[in-house]
């Protein structure tokens, strides 16, 4: 029998194929004050997700969603401005789907970033952290359900999720930048209630530095597909219990955006640098 979530993938495939046949080399996810990221690339095609059917729309204010396809440079480019979230109440292979197409369009690599509480010593407001590595366990799987074999394994190694080469890349970006990034262990939680200061404490003696409501079930998804994955977190706020002041969507946004110059430049810097050359050709 055939799989609804790779037949709804592959229709997403077709219809973004009717409207062009850009193929990106990275992907990149802009999470909150990202948005001015895209003044940056030569734009090709924008696709509405509204315009693909079966497509999660978004419902959350500041998210606006549509891929845009283009160049940064000479890098083939597709950006999601715009995310959808698990708690916004869609299954799990739903939240994912983006991911997954943006690999079956071409990207080799796939660029994460996100808003998110910081729990790491020294964390402040306004910080980016390079993400090294994730918890998963508080979230759904989106890898749960019949394995798709045409997608990877049922099984897959979770063991670098997070490229080293391109965390060196990012690194080297800050270093000469002059741009202050800290790093650490993003977790996901489903949300969309922020965290107890309880539920903060038992997350840092789990080694957590930053928590949030994304990124990890794209990670998982695009890691089974066999993608270079790299990850980037604006700490938008001191997590809760930490900062002695109540949390409030409204605040992260507006530190998001304040960070977002150096957030866009570390980005930049660092997409400039990958290198997007088909391994498979070269090993032929
Ligand atoms: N918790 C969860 N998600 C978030 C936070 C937070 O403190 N800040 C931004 N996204």
């Amino acid at each position: 029998m055939a799989n609804s979530v790779y037949e709804k993938l592959l229709q997403c495939r077709d219809a973004v194929r009717k409207v062009t046949d850009f193929v990106p080399d990275v992907a990149l996810v802009l999470g909150s004050g990202l948005g001015a990221f895209a003044d940056n690339i030569r734009i090709e095609k924008e696709i509405s997700y509204s315009d693909i059917p079966g497509f999660p729309v978004s419902t959350v204010p500041g998210h606006a969603g549509k891929f845009i396809f283009g160049y940064l440079d000479d890098k083939k480019i597709v950006c999601m401005k715009g995310r959808v979230h698990f708690y916004e109440g869609y299954d799990i292979s739903d939240v994912v789907l983006p991911a997954r197409l943006m690999k079956m369009l071409g990207a080799k690599i796939l660029f994460l970033t996100n808003a998110a509480g910081g729990l790491g010593d020294g964390f402040a407001a306004g910080d980016l952290m390079l993400i090294t590595d994730h918890v998963s366990i508080f979230a759904p799987n989106p890898l749960k359900g019949a394995n798709i074999d045409e997608l990877g394994p049922r099984f897959p190694d979770m063991s670098e999720v997070y490229s080293r080469d391109l965390q060196d890349i990012i690194r080297g970006v800050a270093r000469e930048n002059g741009i202050r990034l800290q790093e650490g262990v993003y977790c996901q939680l489903t949300g969309p209630s922020f965290e107890s200061p309880a539920e903060i404490r038992l997350l840092k003696g789990l080694g957590v530095s930053a928590v949030g409501m994304s990124t990890v079930n794209e990670a998982i998804a695009a890691n089974h597909m066999g993608m270079k994955i790299c990850g980037v977190s604006c700490i938008s706020n001191l997590a809760a219990g930490i900062s002695d002041v109540p949390l409030c969507h409204e605040e992260v946004q507006e530190a998001a955006d304040k960070a977002a110059p150096l957030f866009t430049k570390l980005v930049t810097e660092s997409i400039r640098r990958f290198d997007v050359s088909d391994q498979e050709e070269n090993r032929l």
